[in-house]
């Protein structure tokens, strides 16, 4: 993660402006491959990998809801693009693994402990059943989700200097030069802090659905079984019983422990369905973060005033946003705090 990190902002010039979301989603979308093939025979394959992922996320949606109303044929060209470049992907995903399973080697990487997970029998997982699971961590964990978070919590930052300051007082104190590891990312408390509080106001998944599985009763109303259920996170964040002062931008609120507020904080999802990546995704943002300000200063250049509206898709994304960086000159030592 610090390496990834450090590569695409070792390209960024003092002064000059750049898309914020295009550098983390680099940064999020690299480490996402890397952590699924770190194998050097499939560098080639990372490329195709990612873009096809981009392109089948960027249709899901239409794909669900077209087929759901059964008005597929409004779109065939792009129902026929979809399909072409899903069985592309796949293939692409069968060609890794046969480079794995030739190659014999075990590479510290998500495909190789998939490769050699065995059931209560002894048994592996058959070619199909690895694909299928690959193709499942990499829609469900995709970049999108991680990188918007990334940038909403910049864009957060700017918007609050106080904030921002005492991040990179901790960051400095915390880490001085060096590169957050395991002991020193359990000490970036406000940090993380920070990460938390982004994702309740802006958690990428504003949606969970449901589907209910045996009549149950939910405020007042009964649901029979079948019937469809959407959970909005981004609502219930935003509820002043749960949330004093929801709108505000106040990492402190996780300082104290409230009761009840975890079981309404849903930006992973709950219950037997929650998000497999939660602590994945918590460590690479706040990693990531702690790297980016521990080494730049980054000033927000379009959206200095006024409301800024997430743009919802089946996903909440962050808006465009142009950052100016500046290398950190003078850094807080840990002597000195
Ligand atoms: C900021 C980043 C992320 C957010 C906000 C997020 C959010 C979510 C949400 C809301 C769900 C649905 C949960 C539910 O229905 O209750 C989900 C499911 C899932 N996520 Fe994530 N996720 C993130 C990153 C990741 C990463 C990095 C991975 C993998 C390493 C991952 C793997 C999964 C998987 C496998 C599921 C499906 C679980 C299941 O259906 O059993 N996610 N995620």
């Amino acid at each position: 993660m610090v390496e990834t990190a450090d590569a695409v902002t070792g390209a960024w010039r003092s002064g000059v402006p750049f898309d914020v979301m295009r550098e983390m989603t680099a940064v999020a979308a690299t480490i996402g491959v890397r952590t699924m093939f770190a194998a050097e025979i499939t560098e080639h394959y990372r490329d195709e990998a990612h873009a096809c992922i981009e392109e089948i996320i960027g249709g899901i949606h239409r794909e669900v809801l077209t087929s759901a109303l059964g008005v597929r044929w409004l779109f065939p060209h792009r129902a026929r693009r979809f399909r072409r470049v899903l069985s592309r992907y796949e293939q692409v995903i069968d060609e890794v693994i046969l480079a794995y399973r030739r190659s014999g080697a075990e590479h510290a990487d998500i495909l190789s402990m998939l490769l050699a997970a065995r059931d209560d029998a002894g048994e592996p997982m058959s070619d199909g059943e690895v694909r299928d699971n690959v193709i499942n961590m990499f829609t469900a964990a995709t970049a999108a989700g991680r990188a918007s978070t990334m940038v909403w919590a910049l864009h957060l930052l700017d918007r609050h200097p106080d904030i921002a300051r005492r991040v990179q007082h901790e960051i400095d104190s915390v880490l001085g030069g060096d590169p957050p590891d395991d002991p020193s990312l359990r000490r970036l408390e406000l940090t993380r802090h920070v990460v938390l509080e982004t994702l309740r106001l802006y958690p990428h998944g504003w949606l969970i659905l449901r589907r209910v599985a045996a009549p149950v009763e939910l405020a007042g109303q009964i649901l029979p079984s079948g019937a469809g259920l959407v959970v909005s996170p981004y609502q219930l964040h935003r509820r002043p019983s749960l949330f004093p002062d929801p709108e505000r931008f106040d990492p402190d609120r996780w300082a104290a422990e409230t009761p009840g507020l975890r079981e309404a904080y849903i930006p992973f999802g709950n219950g037997s369905r929650k998000c497999l990546g939660e602590a994945f995704a918590l460590t690479e943002i706040v990693v990531v973060l702690a790297r980016v300000l521990q080494n730049w200063t980054l000033r927000g250049q379009t959206v200095s005033s006024g409301p800024v509206v997430p743009r919802v898709n089946a996903l909440l994304e962050a808006p465009p946003l142009v950052m100016t960086p500046r290398p950190r000159t003078s850094r807080v030592t840990a002597e000195c705090v």
